[in-house]
C-alpha cells in the first residue's frame, strides 16, 4: 500500500505570518520594562495582537495554499511564476511581522496556550532567508519536482516506446511483473530519469535549507526538522525503537528471502546476502505487500484481496473515497464537505496536462477548504491509500476552529498515522466481509488469518527500515556528515545496514539513487511515517479496547489483529478528542488522551503481529533460512568508468 506515499500539505513551513506592520501595538507593550509576566491590560492588548496575527497569517496561508495547489494540479511556466512570486510575498510579509514579534515581550506571558501561539509564530521556517535565496531555494525545489513528475521511461521490450510514468505505469508493472529482467531495467531506467537528473541541484538545497535552519539559530537542518518533535533526542528515541522491532523485522526478512529464491532461483537472489532491491513488488522496496502472491505462508488458501470484488462492482475513484467517508462518519467523526467533492481531484485528468500524482491532502487554512489530490487506481492499495488521505482531511476538520499556530498535528507522524488507523479496521477480513469486498468466509480459519498478518507485516513491517533510512541519511547530509561525493554510496551502506538491501547492479556516484524518492526532491520530512508506523498501533489498540473489540485478558476471541472499530462511537469520539487539540498541546499530552502513555511505544505493534513472529521464527528454522545478512557482492565506486573497467572480461 501507499499508506505513507504522501504528503501533509506544508507551505506552512515555508511561510510565514502576515502583512500589515502593527507599529501601534508593537511599541505600547515593547515599551514595558516589566520583567514580570504580563498582566491585565498588556496581556490583553498581547491577545488582540496575536488575533490580528492569526487572521492575517491564515490569509497568506490561504493565497500560498491556491497558488501552490493551481501549480502541483497544472505544471505549466506561468503557474509555477505564480507561485513563486505568491510564496516570495508572503515570506517577505513574513519577515516583516516576525520582526515585530521578536520586539513583543511574548516570552512573559503567564497563559501557556496564548504563550505556546507566540512561539510557533515566532519560528520562521525558510521564509527567514534573503529574497534572493528564497527564490532561489523554491525554485531548486520546484525544478526537482517537475523533472520528477515529468519523468518518462522506455519499455523493456519496445525500447522506442518511451512513455511509462511512475503513476500508474511502472508502479503497476513494480506490482506484478515477476521478469527479473523487466523489473532491473525498469529499476535503473527510473533512478536515471529522476535521480541522476537532479543531482546536480542537490547540493543546492542542503547548502539553502541549511543557510535557513542557521538563519533560525538551528546547527543545521536535521536539528530543525527534529525540533518540531519538541523532544529531547527524538532521534535517539527511534533507534530504540528500531532496535526493539528490529528482530522481528530479521525473521521476516529472512522468511521472504527463502521465498524470493524459490520463486527466481540461487543465481538470482543468494542464500544468506541482502534481498535484490528490483524483486519486492515496489519501486524503492519500501513495501513489499505486490509479492505476497507468492511468498504467503499458506498457498492453499485464497489470499484476501478486494480488488476483484471493487473492479467487478464497478467501484471508481468517488466510490471508494464514499466508502472511506462513510467509515469516519460511522464512528460520529465528520463527514467532508460538498466543496471537497467539487474542488478535489480524486482521477488522474486525461487532458493532457502534467501534475504531481504522487497523492495529498490539503488544507486551505479557511476553516472550510480542503481537498485531496490522488491518481486514484481502483484496487486495494489504493482504498488504503483513500482512508490514509482521509485520516488528513479529518484532521484538518477537527482542529479548523484551533487558533491558526494549532491548525497541525499533534506532531507530524501523528497526522500521517489517523488514516492508517482506520485502514487498520477497515482491511481486516470481518470488515471487507460486512461490506461485500470479501466473499470467503475465513476470519476463523487460522491459516487464512496468518496469510492476513503477512500481507500486513510486507506493509508495516518491511517499511520500518526504508522509513528510517531516508531521513538518517539526510539528517547526515544536512549535518554534513555525508558530503556530495559520498551521497549515493552512503545511502547504499545505510540501505544494507537497516534493510538488508542491495541494489540490482552495481552502483556509483554517477547515480543518485535516494532522489528516486519523493519525498527527498520535494523536502518532505520522512521520518513522520515512521512515528506513524509506530503510533498507529498504539492508537489502534486503545481504540479497540475502548470499541469492545480487543481484550487484552482474552486475546484468544479478541486479538488485536482481528479488530474493527466501525460505527463504534465511544472510539470515534475518543480519537475526536485528540484531533480537535491539534497542536495546542505538545504531542504526549494528545497520546495520553488516547492511550495514557506518554510515549512511543512499540509494544501495540509487536502484539499485533505476534502470532506471526512466533510462526516465522518456527519456519525459518525448519527451513534453515539465514536470520540477518552478509555483506553484499553489488559494488558501489566513484564514476561509471571505473565499474566498466572492472566489469569488462578483456581487461580482467
Ligand atoms: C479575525 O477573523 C474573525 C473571523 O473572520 C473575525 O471575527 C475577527 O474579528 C477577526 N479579528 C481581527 C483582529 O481581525
Ligand atoms: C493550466 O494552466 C494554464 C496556465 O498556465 C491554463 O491556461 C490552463 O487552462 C490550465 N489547465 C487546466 C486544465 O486547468
Ligand atoms: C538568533 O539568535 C540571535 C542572537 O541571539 C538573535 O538576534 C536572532 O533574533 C535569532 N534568530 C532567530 C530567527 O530566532
Ligand atoms: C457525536 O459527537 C458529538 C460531538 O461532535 C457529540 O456531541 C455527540 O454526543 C456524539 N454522539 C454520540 C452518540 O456519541
Ligand atoms: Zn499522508
Amino acid at each position: 500500500m501507499m499508506l505513507r506515499l504522501c504528503f501533509l500539505m506544508a507551505v506552512g513551513s515555508q511561510l510565514a505570518l502576515a502583512e500589515e506592520p502593527a507599529v501601534e501595538v508593537q511599541s505600547e507593550v515593547a515599551a514595558t520594562t516589566e520583567t514580570g509576566p504580563l498582566t491585565g491590560l498588556e496581556l490583553q492588548r498581547a491577545k488582540e495582537f496575536l488575533e490580528r496575527l492569526n487572521n492575517e497569517t491564515s490569509v497568506w496561508y490561504n493565497r500560498g495554499a491556491l497558488a501552490q495547489w493551481a501549480y502541483d494540479s497544472n505544471l505549466t511556466a506561468a503557474n509555477l511564476v505564480a507561485k513563486i512570486h505568491m510564496l516570495s510575498e508572503a515570506a517577505a510579509a513574513g519577515k516583516a511581522k516576525w520582526a515585530e514579534i521578536q520586539a513583543f515581550p511574548w516570552q512573559r506571558i503567564g497563559d501557556d496556550e496564548i504563550r505556546r501561539q507566540f512561539s510557533k509564530h515566532a519560528r520562521l521556517g525558510v521564509g527567514v532567508l534573503e529574497k534572493k535565496d528564497y527564490e532561489d531555494y523554491e525554485n531548486t525545489v520546484a525544478n526537482m519536482q517537475q523533472e520528477y513528475s515529468t519523468a518518462r521511461i522506455c519499455e523493456y521490450k519496445e525500447a522506442d516506446k518511451c512513455d511509462l510514468a511512475l503513476e500508474p505505469h511502472l508502479t503497476e508493472l513494480l506490482m506484478s511483473s515477476r521478469d527479473p529482467e523487466e523489473l532491473k531495467h525498469v529499476w535503473i531506467e527510473w533512478r536515471k530519469a529522476t535521480g541522476e537528473k537532479v543531482k546536480p541541484l542537490y547540493p543546492k538545497y542542503v547548502d539553502l535549507i541549511n543557510r535557513a535552519a542557521r538563519l533560525n539559530n538551528y546547527t543545521d537542518n536535521a536539528a530543525s526538522w527534529l525540533d518540531d518533535y519538541e523532544t529531547d533526542n527524538f532521534a535517539g528515541q527511534i533507534e530504540n525503537l528500531w532496535q526493539q522491532m528490529r528482530p522481528l523485522y530479521l525473521e521476516l526478512h529472512a522468511y521472504v528471502r527463502n521465498q524470493l529464491r524459490e520463486k527466481y532461483g540461487d543465481q538470482i537472489v543468494s542464500r544468506d546476502g541482502p534481498l535484490p532491491a528490483h524483486l519486492l513488488g515496489n519501486m524503492w522496496a519500501q513495501t513489499w505487500e505486490h509479492i505476497a502472491d507468492f511468498s504467503t505462508p499458506y498457498p492453499g488458501k485464497k489470499l484476501p484481496d478486494a480488488t476483484e470484488n471493487m473492479v467487478k462492482q464497478g467501484y471508481d475513484a468517488n466510490r471508494i473515497f464514499h466508502l472511506a467517508d462513510s467509515f469516519f462518519t460511522s464512528l460520529n467523526l465528520s463527514a467532508v464537505s460538498e466543496s471537497f467533492w467539487t474542488n478535489s481531484i480524486l482521477e488522474k485528468p486525461n487532458d493532457g496536462r502534467e501534475l504531481v500524482c504522487h497523492a495529498s491532502a490539503w488544507d486551505f487554512y479557511d476553516g472550510k477548504d480542503f481537498r485531496i489530490k490522488q491518481c486514484t487506481r481502483v484496487n486495494s492499495e489504493d482504498l488504503s491509500t483513500a482512508h490514509h488521505e482521509m485520516g488528513h482531511i479529518q484532521y484538518y476538520m477537527q482542529y479548523k476552529d484551533q487558533p491558526f499556530p494549532f491548525r497541525e498535528g499533534a506532531n507530524p507522524g501523528f497526522h500521517e498515522a489517523i488514516g492508517d488507523v482506520m485502514a487498520l479496521s477497515v482491511s481486516t477480513l470481518q470488515h471487507l466481509k460486512k461490506i461485500n469486498l470479501l466473499d470467503q468466509d475465513t476470519q476463523e480459519d487460522p491459516e487464512a488469518m496468518l496469510n492476513y498478518l503477512y500481507i500486513i507485516a510486507l506493509q508495516k513491517v518491511a517499511f520500518l527500515p526504508f522509513g528510517y533510512a531516508v531521513d538518517k541519511w539526510r539528517w547526515n547530509v544536512f549535518r554534513g556528515s555525508i558530503t556530495p561525493d559520498k551521497y549515493n554510496c552512503d545511502w547504499w551502506k545505510l540501505v544494507h545496514e537497516l534493510q538488508g538491501v542491495e541494489p540490482p547492479v552495481d552502483r556509483s556516484e554517477e547515480d543518485f539513487d535516494v532522489a528516486s524518492k519523493y519525498h527527498v526532491i520535494a523536502s518532505v520530512e520522512y521520518i513522520r511515517y515512521f512515528v506513524s508506523t509506530v503510533i498507529q498501533f498504539q492508537f489502534h489498540k486503545s481504540l479497540c479496547q475502548v470499541a469492545g473489540q480487543y481484550d487484552p485478558a482474552d486475546i484468544a476471541h479478541k486479538p488485536l489483529h482481528q479488530c474493527d472499530i466501525y460505527q463504534s462511537k465511544e472510539a470515534g469520539n475518543l480519537l475526536g478528542s485528540m484531533l480537535k487539540l491539534g497542536s495546542s498541546k505538545p504531542w504526549p499530552d494528545a497520546m495520553e488522551v488516547i492511550t495514557g502513555q506518554r510515549e512511543m511505544d512499540a509494544a501495540g505493534l509487536l502484539e499485533y503481529f505476534n502470532p506471526l513472529y512466533e510462526w516465522l521464527k518456527v519456519k525459518n528454522k525448519e527451513t534453515g533460512a539465514h536470520v540477518g545478512w552478509t555483506s553484499t557482492s553489488k559494488r558501489c565506486v566513484q564514476t561509471r568508468s571505473q565499474l566498466q573497467l572492472v566489469d569488462s572480461p578483456s581487461t580482467a
